[in-house]
């Protein structure tokens, strides 16, 4: 028995000295976030995807930069690795270790690069040709969007940073068009590096030792453990190598491997395949936790390029667009992207205890050198129907794990990036149109100040004169001012009334409510068309939520804070509220149903619930609708809708569209 574990051991230890690294046929190429893109790119040549009758009208690109040379921290220390190559061939000599003969002359042979270790954080050769070789392949399928412009349709940015100006540089020479103009880097705040300028993220998240708690702990794991043994033993270094001393080994491994010259590094020689698995998993627990689904901020963050990709794209479709608009970013941008769009995300949390070898999560494919994201908009004609669709590439290859195969039609591709624009800001807030013939129409109060020349107002001007003795005439500010002054200075919580209200009577206070009536009647009720189609975005957000609960997918909570303005609109759409006839100054309906009082008072709130209900053996659903918490019965009868119901009263909002607007204006 024991001469037979022996036996086995030293057949093991001949085993693995067979394997050299030189005569490999299938090296693991996978170095993280210092991956070459020759490694895992596609050929944009091959894999184009327009269909018969369809036409590229808009690319839109997020590109990361080309290789670029290790930073000030670890230069230092890998040139001090550097000196393990003397050792390395002395233990060989001394017939200590383990490394195959080939290798260690490898590396002996092995000469420093000047560019790499001389030009700290530059973008290095390579990185040049990579990005030279992306302009390159692309406007060979793109001509006509990329070289032949005349005028400056089209947007070139890199985020700031030189490796990153440079990468844009080696871009347009692969084009073969130098007079390409590149904008300037924005200094401070950037669309495509919008973390950078933001505290919480810099301090919160990048800086925060707490988020690189996973990766550390993982090097304290045996499977990290038997990585270090393992050197040590192959190379016959005979003190203790630390951590800092595996990373630099590494980093010297894939900083001197070129992709683009198919030349691997002797000082890959030092690890096994496993090895190198292991210590990208490092990188992904990085990656993983400082940009992507580890921590919840970073979303956030991918939908800002994702916003200017589909305003982009919405104005191409217009016949404004850019031809193409390609920025040159950063891994971490490239990372949040993904993590917006929901790609690459696992069931399980990447963690230190398990390496799952079948997780989606891969920063050597969605974060290697010049990794890039790609985006085209196609207009199809067919006979006298014109239609959109887009594509998404990853590397050069169709985007699979978006709609059908990469391919989405206009609608899809609305409905997956329209929550990142809407997300925030109710729909009619930079609504060009909106502005001009609402907010900023003074004929939207014409009624109201109509209102103010009616007997019935006089009458209440005159008794707050004669109450109060002021002997000289009050405007209708000052009527405005006395009311508000009513108005904000009580308190409903602790029922208190202001001294300010005995200035009027009850009467008085009714002919004021009714002024406030006929402003929100007109501005954000009834009396404007687009009240109602503004209103109805909200409502499609709903429907898709309940719709997503129902699927098993969805949130067990969702809720808005708004302003008056958009609960109007929701009831405009949803018709609550609607007098028979339209309110006017001339006539002040006493039994109205329009009341600003009520439908828009301080806190007022529009909830919707969705039930389930078992019974027996099926399952239904069905929908309440809450107004200031009671049951909205006007709605469904009872106030409870049955989802048929819900869906049908809903589903016509889901194709509302906003494109009446003209302009995007500044919020107001
Ligand atoms: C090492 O040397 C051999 C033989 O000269 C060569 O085939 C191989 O490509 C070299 N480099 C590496 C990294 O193995
Ligand atoms: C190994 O790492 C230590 C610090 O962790 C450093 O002082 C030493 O110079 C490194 N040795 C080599 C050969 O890189
Ligand atoms: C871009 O410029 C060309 C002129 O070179 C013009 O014909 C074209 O309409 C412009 N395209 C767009 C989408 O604005
Ligand atoms: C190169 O780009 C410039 C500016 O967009 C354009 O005017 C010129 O026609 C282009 N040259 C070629 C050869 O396409
Ligand atoms: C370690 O190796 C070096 C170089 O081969 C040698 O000089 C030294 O004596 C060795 N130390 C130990 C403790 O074996
Ligand atoms: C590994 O990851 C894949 C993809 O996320 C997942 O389907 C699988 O369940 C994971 N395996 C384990 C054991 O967690
Ligand atoms: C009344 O309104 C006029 C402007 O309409 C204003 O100039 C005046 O200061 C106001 N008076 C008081 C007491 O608020």
């Amino acid at each position: 028995m024991k001469i037979l574990i022996l036996v086995t051991i030293l057949f093991t230890i001949k085993m693995s000295n067979s394997s050299c690294y030189w005569n490999e046929n299938c090296h693991y190429k996978q170095f993280s976030s210092k991956t070459p893109y020759e490694f895992v790119r596609g050929d944009i040549r091959d894999s184009v995807v327009i269909k018969p009758g369809c036409k590229t009208i808009s690319l839109w690109g997020l590109v990361r930069h080309g290789k670029r040379n290790p930073g000030e921290n670890f230069v230092y220390k890998m040139l001090d690795a550097t000196l393990l190559k003397d050792y390395i061939k002395t233990s060989h000599e001394k017939g200590e270790g383990i490394m195959c003969a080939q290798d260690v002359d490898n590396l002996s042979n092995w000469i420093i690069d000047e560019d790499t270790f001389h030009n700290v954080h530059q973008i290095a050769k390579e990185g040049y040709e990579e990005m030279a070789g992306l302009g390159h392949r692309f406007s060979a399928v793109f001509k006509d969007l990329l070289i032949s412009t005349d005028e400056k349709n089209y947007t070139l940015r890199s985020a700031y940073g030189h490796w990153l100006e440079n990468s844009a540089k080696g871009f347009i020479q692969g084009i073969g068009n130098e007079s390409l103009v590149i904008d300037k880097p924005h200094k401070t705040y950037d669309i495509i590096a919008p973390y950078e300028s933001c505290n919480y993220y810099m301090k919160g998240v990048k800086q925060n030792p707490e988020i690189y708690k996973e990766p550390t702990k993982y090097q304290d794991m045996t499977e990290f453990l038997a990585v270090k043994e393992g050197i040590q033993k192959r190379t016959g270094i005979n003190y203790t190598l630390t951590n800092e001393n595996i990373t630099s080994l590494y980093d010297l491994c894939r900083y001197t491997s070129s992709g683009t010259h198919k030349k691997l590094s002797p000082w890959c020689a030092l690890f096994t395949t496993e090895d190198i698995k292991v210590l990208e998993y490092i990188g992904d627990l990085r990656h993983y936790y400082r940009n992507s689904y580890g921590t919840p901020v970073n979303k956030i963050f991918g939908r800002i390029p994702l916003t200017d990709l589909l305003e982009t794209f919405i104005k191409a479709k217009n016949g404004k667009g850019n031809l193409f608009t390609i920025y040159f970013t950063h891994a971490t941008m490239m990372d949040m992207v993904y993590t917006a769009l929901g790609l690459f995300k696992d069931e399980v949390p990447l963690t230190a205890e398990f390496r799952n070898d079948t997780r989606k999560w891969r920063s050597s494919k969605s974060s290697a050198f010049a990794s890039n994201l790609m985006v085209t908009l196609n207009r199809c004609i067919d006979g006298d129907e014109t239609d959109y669709n887009v594509v998404f590439y990853l590397n050069e290859r169709p985007l699979d794990l978006i709609c059908n195969n990469g391919e989405c039609s206009w609608r899809e591709f609305e409905e997956i990036l329209k929550p990142f624009v809407f997300g925030c800001e109710p729909p009619y807030l930079t609504c060009g149109k909106y502005q001009k013939d609402v907010q900023k129409n003074p004929n939207i109060y014409a009624e109201s100040e109509k209102y103010k020349k009616t007997s019935e107002y006089l009458a209440t001007k005159d008794r707050i004169q004669r109450r109060t003795g002021i002997d000289y005439e009050l405007t209708d500010t000052n009527v405005t001012a006395l009311y508000d002054l009513c108005r904000h200075t009580w308190s409903g919580v602790e029922s208190k009334l202001s001294p300010w209200c005995a200035l009027f009577t009850k009467d008085d206070l009714q002919v004021l409510e009714y002024i406030q009536d006929l402003r929100s009647y007109y501005r954000n009720g009834y009396g404007t068309a687009q009240s109602e189609i503004f209103g109805q975005i909200p409502l499609a957000d709903l429907l898709r939520s309940f719709q997503k609960v129902k699927e098993g997918d969805g949130k067990k909570m969702t809720a808005y804070f708004t302003h008056a303005t958009m609960l109007d609109m929701v009831y405009t759409s949803l018709g609550l509220f609607k007098d028979n006839k339209p309110l006017s100054s001339t006539n002040r309906d006493r039994d109205r149903k329009w009341r600003s009082s009520a439908n828009s008072a301080f806190s007022v709130n529009l909830v919707a619930v969705l039930n389930r209900c078992t019974k027996e053996d099926e399952i239904d659903y069905n929908v309440v609708f809450y107004l200031n918490e009671e049951p909205i019965r006007a709605i469904c009868a009872d106030g409870t809708c049955t989802w048929k119901e819900f869906e049908e009263k809903l589903t016509p909002f889901l194709n509302t569209k906003i494109d009446f607007c003209e302009f995007k204006s500044e919020p107001y």
